[in-house]
Order: C-alpha cells, then structure tokens, then sequence
C-alpha cells in the first residue's frame, strides 16, 4: 500500500505557481488577484477561507476577502460580484458555499464572469469541461487528477467508481475521468446496493461526507482509494469517507485525510488563479 501524499504535492505545486507569478510580474506588471466572498459565520467556511486567503499570500497574489452578514440580500451580493467582475485587478472570484438558504446559489453563480471563475462552478465552464474543452475545473476534482498524474496512474478503461454526485465534487470528478477514457460509474443516495459499484472497481473516489461509509468488504483487493470527505467527529479530530484502517491494507494506492485531497484543493485555486491572470486582456 502507497500513500498518496496530497500535503507535500501541494506544496509543490504552489512552490511552482509562485516562481510563475513571479515571471509574470517581471515580464507583464500583472499581479494574479483573487477575491473572495464569504456569507455568514459558518466556522468550516471561515477555517477555508483563511487557508486560501493564507495560500494566496504565500505565492504573491493580490486578495481580498468580502465577509458579509448572512442577512444579506441576494441583490447585494450580485452588486459585490458585479463590482469584482468589473475589477481588473481581480482575476478570479470565489464565493464560498454554501449560502444562507434564503440566497439562489445558482444565479450567484452564473453572475461570476465566466473568465473569472476560478471555482468552475459556472454554467458555461461546466458545459465546457463536459464537451472536453479547455475550461476552469472546480479545484478539488481537478486536485484528484493532478495526483493520478504525479503518481503515474493510468486511467484509460479502468473502472472508477465515484460515490457522490454533487456539482462541487462527483459530477465534475465523473466528467474529468471520462475524459480520460476511464468507465465511469457515478453512485449517490438512491443507489440501490453501493457495495454492489465499490467493489467491482479498480478505483473507488469518494466525496460525501459520511465518516467512515467505505468499509474494508466494499473494496477490492489492489484498488486505488482517493477519499473526499473531510469530517469532523466528535473528539474533534478530522476523518474521511473511508474506514482508513481497515480499507487501507487493500489498496494499492490511498489518499490519508487529513493530508490528502485537502491541500491539493487550495493548492488548485492557485493554479487556476494563475491561469485566469495569464488569460488577462
Ligand atoms: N465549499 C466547499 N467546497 C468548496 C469549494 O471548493 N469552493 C467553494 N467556493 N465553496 C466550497
């Protein structure tokens, strides 16, 4: 069993987006701005958004955070995109999810300018990734497949099960794995017989949020584990999807939590940050 070290491929990652944003600052005077709305005083959010913001600054972006009162209206928030959309300092727009109940998360997200956003949630970037073209990819999908390709894993005809079916994590995860010519089973809440999908498959990727629903009998033997999930249980320690003790001797390869898909997020916005500024017009 491999350990996929989500923690130190990060760091790599951000080590060369940093030395990039440098060659852009010589050559171009462009400094990557990203700007970040955050609503209401949810702790995991506001735990999130310091990270990236924290992340940001460690690689010389320009950012900002809006932190508004969940009382916001709707109105306001657009107005607080609309204004970043038209700022040509800021490169890419985040709004961290999820949203007060009363705010319609999808028109939040089709007002971000579709060259601004950096989360991929957009409509048109979604279609886009869908069609196989050149788009923004949402971070923690895309982290997955940065991983596969640093530890050479080949994707082509296998069979990868993906457990959850959320616009954030498995319904982009599905498309960027069938893009690469894998056979792609997408399982959710109203899948009949979840074992019945997990343990056919070469690679199981799970991004849910229940501790612990992967168990040791729903895997295969050699299976590759890639787990989403980032829970906090009772004594305040931080666990997965993934029963890691006991699945983790079957696989051939699986991602730890914390340490795993985590900062290969964070280390993606970046990425597609950068991406956005050398996109600059
Ligand atoms: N909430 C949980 N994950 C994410 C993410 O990747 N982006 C944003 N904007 N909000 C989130």
């Amino acid at each position: 069993m491999q350990l996929i070290d989500g923690k130190s491929l990060a760091k790599k990652v951000q080590t060369t987006v940093a030395s990039e944003v440098e060659q852009l600052k010589q050559e171009k005077n462009i400094v990557p701005g990203l700007a970040v709305i955050l609503i209401g005083d949810d702790p995991a959010s506001h735990s999130y958004v310091k990270m990236k913001a924290k992340a940001c600054e460690n690689v010389g972006f320009y950012s900002i955070t809006h932190n508004m009162p969940d009382t916001i209206s709707q109105d306001e928030i657009i107005a607080t995109i609309e204004m970043m959309n038209d700022n040509p300092r800021i490169d890419g727009i985040l709004v961290q999810l999820p949203l007060p109940k009363h705010v319609d998360t999808d028109k939040i997200l089709e007002v971000i300018d579709p060259q601004k956003d950096v989360d991929g949630f957009h409509a048109y970037n979604v279609g886009r990734l869908v069609s196989g073209l050149d788009s923004f990819v949402a971070c923690t999908p895309l982290g997955v497949m940065k991983m596969f390709e640093a530890y050479k894993i080949d994707l082509e005809g296998k069979d990868v099960c993906v457990v959850g079916a959320s616009n954030i994590v498995g319904k982009p995860m599905a498309a960027l794995l069938l893009n690469a010519n894998a056979t792609v089973t997408i399982t959710h809440i109203f899948t009949k017989d979840l074992k019945a999908h997990t343990s056919k498959a070469d690679i199981v990727v799970v991004g849910v949020g229940v501790p612990g629903l992967i168990k040791e009998d729903m895997i295969k033997d050699g299976a590759i584990v890639i787990d989403i999930g980032i829970n906090r249980i009772k004594d305040g320690s931080l666990v997965g999807d993934v029963d890691f003790e006991n699945v983790s001797p079957k696989c051939s390869y699986i991602t730890p939590v914390p340490g795993g898909v985590g900062p290969m997020t964070i280390a993606m916005l970046l990425s597609n940050t950068l991406k956005a500024a050398k996109g600059r017009v």
